[in-house]
């Protein structure tokens, strides 16, 4: 077995149905998944659904559901779209799992017995979207919430809290002596703010509904859905925490920064366990500049957009234009754009004139390719940035120094225009280098574009999918045989009319 990888996305709440923000993580978490299996590690990848709290016992309530109802409907519709787009999941958790509820109570008992929760009285404003607490100083105009801008609700509870303000310096110490663990860098400056300007325990049971994991020591009293939620990425990898633990990589947007970055820490120190190593933030999509809500009416399902461009195209689009890191805007006419230059004028105007060439002076056959091609050198300092970019989860990177090599065989051959010449060994080159360089590009494209990435190689000839054999190995210069039957099929990507 590899090095281990633990990939992990938020487990997104069943309230609502999946939207292009929901997938655009968890594509992304399924590309950084793709990639390090293609480099061989042991990779586990964790997704689910948070189905316990208020905002969830209260959309039941909306929709005459009982909120298991509510959690069954809603955590299907999750897993459908994560097929549709061809998430690779190791284990889809949800937080009604039994094994979770046994997780969770083990891991606050530990915490509890350590003596770092107490029992309390708290009062403050509270928002149910977010399913959390607010300081007052924290308030849009006093009175809404900073993330939704909708007002918030004052709760008054005896409640176990957690004693977060006892970790301060233990965070900061943390977050000092591990400056990369949480990426982008001004992500963790506004981890590091939220610290120093002073913790406050936070209250983490409930006695005001029943829809929770039932506290162990406290008859009547369940867990706030915040924290059980996060100790799902222990449920998940439970007696193989050796292999996985602390090494996971938790990607996810700035809305939960808060708790992923502060409090989450906090509980690994509280329950003896090392905090996660990787803490991925990215931005919001936005629509418009605006942020998706259900109220804004602004919401796109994945399955709208794969409707009109493929799968494929979808993963690509999100992964090649939205840098993982500031927010990024979404709009239809970008991703009409990116379709038509990246898929149907380069990647795909490379196969089909490779093919139609090859068949016109090879008789259908590819050549190999040559040792001395100018495109050797372009193509491995392009496995190597492509490598690079997916360590740091820069999925734009990747995608873009791929495009790179896309671009110059394309321009090999508008240099050689071997349609034009005499079949012969000179034509037999150009189009060897070429179809050697789809045959790197269909292993560089696998985590984003799987079933292109598996169409590519096997319309140039060669047996079983990409990926049987490991990178960096598979893609050095050189692995096209040569000799075998290359297809002419129908365009990949058919060009996309704007004017529709
Ligand atoms: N249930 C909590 C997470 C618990 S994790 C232990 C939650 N769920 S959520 O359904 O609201 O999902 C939030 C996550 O969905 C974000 O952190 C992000 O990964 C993704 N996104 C939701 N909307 C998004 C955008 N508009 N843009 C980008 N990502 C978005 O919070």
């Amino acid at each position: 077995m590899g090095r281990p990888f633990y990939v992990t996305t938020p487990i997104y709440y069943v309230n609502d149905a999946p939207h292009i923000g929901h997938a655009y993580t968890t594509i992304t978490a399924d590309a950084l998944a793709r990639w390090h299996r293609l480099i061989g590690d042991d990779v586990f990848f964790l997704t689910g659904t948070d189905e316990h709290g208020l905002k969830i016992q209260r959309a039941a309530e909306a929709n005459g559901l009982t909120p298991r109802e509510q959690a069954d409907r809603t955590s299907v519709r999750f897993k459908e779209a994560w097929d549709q787009l061809g998430i690779t999941y190791d284990r889809f958790i949800r937080t009604t799992d039994p094994d979770h509820y046994q997780v969770v109570q083990e891991f606050l008992q530990r915490v509890y017995d350590s003596g770092d929760i107490e029992l309390s009285t708290y009062e403050g404003p509270y928002c149910v979207s977010c399913e959390g607490y607010y300081a007052e100083s924290d308030l849009i105009d006093g009175v809404n919430c900073p993330i939704h801008n909708r007002p918030v609700e004052v709760l008054v509870e005896e409640n176990y809290f957690f004693k977060l303000s006892r970790y301060e310096q233990r965070l900061l110490d943390w977050y000092e002596a591990n400056p990369d663990a949480v990426q982008p860098e001004s992500k963790r400056n506004e981890a590091i703010g939220l610290i120093k300007s002073g913790l406050r325990d936070v209250s983490i049971t409930r006695t005001s509904l029943q829809w929770g994991v039932p506290v162990p020591w406290a008859p009547g009293h369940v867990f706030y859905v915040w924290y059980d939620a996060l100790i799902n990425y222990c449920t998940a990898i439970r007696g193989k925490e050796e292999l996985y633990w602390p090494a996971v990589h938790h990607l996810l947007a700035k809305d939960i920064l808060r708790f992923h970055c502060v409090y989450w820490p906090a509980m690994c120190m509280a329950a003896g366990i090392d905090p996660p190593a990787h803490l991925n933030v990215h931005g919001y999509l936005l629509i418009g500049g605006e942020k998706m809500s259900k109220t804004a009416l602004n919401q796109i399902a994945p399955a709208d957009l794969i409707a009109d461009f493929g799968v494929d195209p979808y993963r690509y689009h999100f992964l090649r234009d939205v840098s993982f890191g500031p927010d990024g805007d979404f709009s239809y006419e970008g991703m009409v754009a990116r379709y038509n230059s990246d898929l149907a004028n380069n990647l795909g105007n490379l196969l089909s004139r490779v093919a139609t060439v090859v068949d016109k002076k090879c008789g259908g056959v590819g050549p190999a390719p040559t040792a001395g091609s100018p495109l050797a050198a372009v193509a491995a300092a392009v496995v190597e940035d492509t490598a690079s970019a997916w360590d740091r989860v820069q999925p734009p990177e990747a995608l873009e120094a791929t495009w790179r090599l896309i671009r110059e065989a394309n321009a090999h051959l508008e240099t050689n225009e071997p349609w034009k010449a005499e079949p012969g060994p000179a034509v037999d080159a150009v189009l060897g280098d070429a179809l050697e360089v789809l045959r790197i590009v269909a292993l560089l494209v696998q985590p984003a574009m799987p079933s292109t990435s598996a169409e590519i190689w096997r319309r140039i000839g060669l047996d079983g999918m990409p990926g049987d054999e490991l990178l960096p190995a598979a893609a050095a210069w050189g692995g096209y045989p040569g000799g075998l039957p290359v297809e002419k099929g129908a365009p990949l990507f058919p060009r996309i009319n704007v004017d529709r």
